[in-house]
């Protein structure tokens, strides 16, 4: 991290991360905040954060692939959401990096985290 955790004026705290510049897109770099780790993704000109624990069995979910995902309406499969689907590298669980939800099981879900970006810092909201 390059400077220190910043309280704002409505009670919650900003973690910095990483410079913006120094995660291109479609790359990710995963930190440890209050003892969590936490993945910052760049997808598709977004930063998205989400907790690197998979709530299926533990894995390191952050870890694995970051593709789209293959939906069938009216007998045509249909690719979208690329750079959204975040695939567990232990069993193949896929959630969504904006919000956290797995693709399937509603009862699954992943935490996620705001991301604000201030002079050119990338920073976690908490
Ligand atoms: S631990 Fe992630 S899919 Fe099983």
């Amino acid at each position: 991290m390059s400077s220190e955790p910043v309280e704002t004026d409505d009670g919650k705290t900003l973690y910095p991360v990483e410079p913006a510049a120094n995660l291109g897109e479609g790359e990710r770099i995963t930190v440890n905040i209050k003892g969590r780790e936490i993945t910052l993704f760049n997808s598709n000109d977004e930063f998205h954060a989400v907790l690197n624990f998979c709530p299926h069995q533990g894995g390191p979910l952050c870890e694995g692939l970051l593709d789209g995902t293959l939906t069938m309406e009216d007998w045509e499969w249909t690719y979208s959401c690329d750079g959204e689907i975040v695939s567990c590298p232990w069993h193949g669980w896929e959630f969504d990096i904006k919000t956290g939800e797995h693709l399937s099981k509603s009862d699954y879900r992943v935490p996620t985290y705001d991301v604000v970006v201030r002079d050119g810092e990338v920073y976690v909201v908490e």
